[in-house]
């Protein structure tokens, strides 16, 4: 019988992890989730007997007696707000599901000898003075800005999850996702994608920060969900850490006219200040990734984005 654990799996990244590993053949996916940011509706579909939704506060303590887990093999941790619009309004849960959060998870994680992944991010580099990061880089964050709560925190997490392998040799990972976009993003977090895609179908301007100069790279889910997959799965890679994106940059602008392309409607923009410490440049060195996950991202920007667009309109459909 092989058990996850899968913290935040009522969210975006989350819930397509979980289908995965429900179709890969896992016996039980246990959901952790508080729902502070995700749906159960994204689970839908999944018989409870297979994903176990449980609802959690991650920074509260855990009770695996109560919740009658016999063993555990691999736990995913994710759950945190995750778009700046969220964190800046939850900074301070942000900051604990980061830190007790993860702290929880990874003594959960030895109590049971389970594998462990951190859901890490590309905002430990803040914001990089090297372009494309590797993992080696160490980053460039302003520790008391209003980034602050999500990058400093997950800094945090991942010194935390470094220091469980270090004196009780837990076999942990931890994955430095970028930019990641796809169905079940919600349409309201403020990320630049669901903000294009719905600025385009609803017939409004494109707000774009700054001169839309800065760039970005999107990682399609399906690719994102790969990579952990085979960070869950693959023996020998205690303690590495592994940036997660497509490393196909692209400007603000461009994907810009890119998606009101997709959409069918011609590009109108307005513009608007650039956030304070808005990073100018995110483009992952996946060097690592292709080597020892043997992953790389596959699905196009254009295909990723036309299965998006698709989610997003029948979305705004169904709520006409
Ligand atoms: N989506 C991206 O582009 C991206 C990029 C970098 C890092 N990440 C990381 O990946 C993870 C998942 O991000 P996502 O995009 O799926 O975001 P999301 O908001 O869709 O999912 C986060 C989930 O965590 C849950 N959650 C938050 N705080 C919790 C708590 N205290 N207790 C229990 N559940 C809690 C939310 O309800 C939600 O279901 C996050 O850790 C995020 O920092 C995402």
């Amino acid at each position: 019988m092989r058990t996850a654990i899968v913290t935040g799996g009522a969210g975006f990244i989350g819930s397509h992890l979980v289908d995965r590993l429900v179709a890969e053949g896992w016996d039980q996916v246990v959901v952790l989730d508080n729902l502070v940011t995700g749906s159960w509706e994204n689970l839908a579909g999944h018989h409870p007997d297979r994903v176990r939704r449980i609802f959690h506060d991650v920074c509260e303590p855990w009770d695996e007696t109560a919740w009658n887990l016999e063993g555990v093999d691999l736990v995913v941790h994710l759950a945190s707000p995750a778009s700046p619009v969220h964190y800046r309004r939850l900074a301070l849960e942000t900051m604990w599901a980061n830190s007790r959060g993860t702290g929880h998870a990874l003594e959960v994680a030895r109590r049971f000898n389970a594998r462990f992944i951190l859901g890490s991010t590309s905002e430990t580099y803040g914001d990089p003075l090297v372009s494309p990061q590797d993992e080696g880089y160490w980053g460039n964050v302003n520790p008391i800005g209003p980034r602050a709560c999500y990058d400093e925190s997950k800094r945090f997490g991942e010194a935390l999850t470094m220091e469980y392998h270090r004196r009780y040799g837990l076999d942990v990972r931890i994955l430095r996702f970028f930019n990641c976009y796809g169905p079940r993003m919600q349409q309201e977090d403020g990320r630049v994608v669901p903000n294009f895609i719905r600025q385009a179908l609803t017939g409004e301007p494109l707000t774009v920060y700054g001169d839309g100069s800065q760039t970005r790279s999107f990682c399609y889910v399906s690719d994102e969900v790969e990579a952990i997959f085979q960070a869950a799965v693959r023996p020998g890679l205690a303690g590495e850490v592994f940036n997660v994106g497509n490393p196909e940059e692209r400007t603000i602008l461009s994907f810009a006219e890119l998606v009101a392309d997709l959409v069918g409607v011609p590009l109108r923009t307005v513009k608007a200040p650039l956030p304070a410490d808005d990073p100018k440049s995110r483009c992952p060195n996946i060097q690592k990734a292709r080597q020892l996950l043997g992953w790389e991202p596959k699905v196009p920007l254009r295909e990723g984005l036309r299965r998006t667009i698709e989610y997003f309109r029948a979305r705004l459909e169904a709520s006409r």
